[in-house]
This record gives C-alpha cells, structure tokens and sequence, in this order.
C-alpha cells in the first residue's frame, strides 16, 4: 500500500483542460486552460470547439502543473484520466494524451470515472471521506444521489434527474433572463439582490404520487418551464422583469428539492456524512441551505471550495491516488474513452 502516490491527473470531459498533480491527500497544482469564452456565444459547449482547444492547451498545461507541483514527469507514481462520461471528443483526446504520458514516461495509467472524481476531490480539503457517505452531485451534465460505502470499488446510485441537469437549468434560465453563459454564476450573483419568496415556483418530485416513484430522482425541466412562462407573462404585460427576484425564487426552488432529497437519502440509509460536489455546489445558496440543514438533521456537510466542485484535474489526480492508496490495479492502455461510461464503474480496467 502506498499511501503517498504522487499522481498527475488528467481532465477534459468538457470545457476546461484541468491538469493536477497531487501526493496523497496534499493538492500541488490545478492547472485549468478554459475554453467557455469559445462557447459563450452559442449559450452552450459546442464538442468540436471544446475538442480543439483541448488539443492545444494539453501539453502547456500539462507543463504548468508539473512546473507549480515542482516535480518531473519521471517522479510521478500515477496518471489519472477522465475516461467519461462526458463528450465524446473532448474525452478522447485527454485519453490519448493520457495513454501517450504513460507509454512515454513509464507510468501505470488510471481511466477514471468523472462523477467519482467530483467525489474524491473532497480529499484533498477535508481529508479522506469517512464512508459509508452520501454524494449529492450537481453539475451541468448530471444530477445525482449516490451511496459511497467504497469509493475505490464502485457506487451506488440511489437517484438523478429525469431530464434536465440542476445546471442545465441554471443555464437555461439564465439565457432567459438575459444572463451570460455559464448561468450559474451570474444566477447566484443576481440572485443575492433578490427575494427567494417572491415567486414560488415548483418543486419537481415533491408531491406524494411523484415521491412514490421517484423518491430520489429530480426533475428540472418544469421548473424552467415555469419560469418561462412567469417571465413571458410579465413581457406581455409591458411589465420590468424583477431578474433578482426571479433568480433568487428559482435558485431557491433548486436548492430546496436538492437538499430536502439528499437529507431524506441520509435518514433513510443511516448516513451521516453529505458531500456536495459538481459545478452547482459552487452555488452559495445551496452551500448555505445545505450547511443549515445538515446541522439540524445532524449530518456532516462536506463541500469543498467551489473551485474544487467545477471541473478540474485537481480530481481526477485525487481519485487517482485514492485507487493507487487501495490498491486497485492499473488500466490497460487499450481502455476507451465511453462518453456514456455509467457511474458504477468508477475506473476502467482490460475488457470495459
Ligand atoms: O461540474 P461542472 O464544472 O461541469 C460539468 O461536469 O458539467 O459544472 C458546470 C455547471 C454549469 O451548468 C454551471 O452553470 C454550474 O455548474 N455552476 C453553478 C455555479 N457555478 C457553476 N450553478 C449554480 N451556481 C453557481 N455558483
Ligand atoms: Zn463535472
């Protein structure tokens, strides 16, 4: 058992090429090269586009990390890569980048699952994760509850949305609110300034018919189109949209269906660790919820810093060291990129 990999992780599941280099639990460097300025204009990450800028920032950034972590490839005991899911392209080319560091440099090679990495991340300020622990993740692809009894060998999914991702939908209403892409945070900035009771908008697999089927699962897309149509309502008038009251209601109706849930997940397993991570646990709205409630049910709360919780290579390095610590064997160097790679398979190994 080693318990002080030193492992360069690697991440390029969608727009940012994140670059980390961490030893143990101790993060050394996170180095990002971002393309969302490239997207912007578009009000989504267009694959193609992300796939490019990946392909340049790669190698640079991959000489940042090392060059903040002060350590040579050589010294490295691990590479850790995004293998999905995520967008197909995007993937492949932190993968092959992945294979190419490996191959040249003599390093066992890690395919990692990106949703188990927004969970190890939280090593790297808290600690190891005290498990069994409950993971709330929430980014722009994903929402999901998971049990973790052993992160390095699998998870379970208890629930996830059934259309839309929590960040998805602070990206749409975002975009209809006139508000720069990514949402979420002009919608947590805007939303400081506004009233979270003004508009009481719905609260997705909440009533007792929906909580029979879907206990765990979320739903975001009425909400969005709630909102919508609050707003279309309100143009037809000729009335002045309140865009903070609007954010703070919608930012309320997201962060209370993902709290309420979580802390029912907890009680109903006997958890009492929650760890929030994934691009919408930057929000601090739900930051703050999620604090105020846990403290009442009597959960621990582990949020790591919000830049930790959007993308980052800081994560994939983390889970990497987590699997090296428990020794979980090295992937082979003909394992895929798999866009769709489902969230039980936390590393890949020969055959997957
Ligand atoms: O985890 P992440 O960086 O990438 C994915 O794996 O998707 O998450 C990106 C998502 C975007 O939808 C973005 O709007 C959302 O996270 N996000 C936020 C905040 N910061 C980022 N959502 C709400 N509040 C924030 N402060
Ligand atoms: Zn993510």
């Amino acid at each position: 058992m080693n318990d002080q990999a030193l492992v360069l992780g690697i991440e390029t599941s969608c727009d940012e090429t994140g670059i980390g280099v961490v030893r143990g639990s101790e993060l050394l460097a996170d180095a990002i090269a971002s393309s969302v300025d490239a997207h912007s204009r578009y009000g989504g990450v267009v694959p193609e586009v992300a796939s490019r800028a990946h392909l340049e920032a790669m190698a640079p950034t991959v000489r940042r990390a090392l060059d903040t972590a002060g350590v040579a490839l050589k010294e490295i005991d691990a590479i850790a890569v995004t293998a999905g899911p995520g967008l197909a392209g995007a993937l492949l080319v932190g993968v092959a980048a992945a294979k190419a560091y490996a191959l040249a440099a003599d390093k066992p090679l890690y395919g990692v699952n990106h949703l188990a990495a927004h969970v190890a991340v939280d090593r790297l300020e808290h600690g190891p994760l005290p498990e069994p622990a409950l993971a709330l993740l929430v980014s722009g692809g994903h929402s999901s509850l998971l049990l973790i009894d052993d992160l390095a060998r699998g998870v379970r999914p208890l629930g996830a949305t059934i259309d839309d991702a929590a960040g998805e939908a602070f990206d749409k209403v975002a975009r209809l609110l006139g508000l720069p892409f990514p949402g979420g945070p002009p919608i947590d900035r805007e939303a400081r300034a506004g009233d979270p009771g003004a508009i009481n908008f719905p609260r997705g697999l909440t009533s007792p018919r929906d909580l029979a089927r879907h206990r765990f699962d979320f739903s975001f897309s009425g909400l969005k189109t709630a909102v919508a149509r609050w707003v279309e309502a309100r143009e037809r008038a000729g009335e002045p949209v309140p865009v903070a009251d609007v954010a703070a209601s919608f930012q309320e109706a997201v962060c209370d269906v993902l709290v309420r849930k979580a802390l029912d997940a907890c009680s109903e397993h006997g958890v009492d660790t929650l760890l929030i991570g994934g691009g919408v646990a930057a929000n601090s709205r739900l930051r703050s919820m999620a604090e105020q409630r846990c403290a009442k049910a009597g959960v621990r709360l582990r949020a790591p810093r919000p830049k930790l919780c959007t993308d980052n290579g800081a994560m994939v390095a983390a889970l990497g060291a987590h699997l090296v610590e428990a020794g979980v064997s090295a992937s082979t160097l003909e394992i895929p990129a798999d866009s769709a790679l489902p969230v039980t398979t936390v590393s890949l190994h020969a055959g997957l």
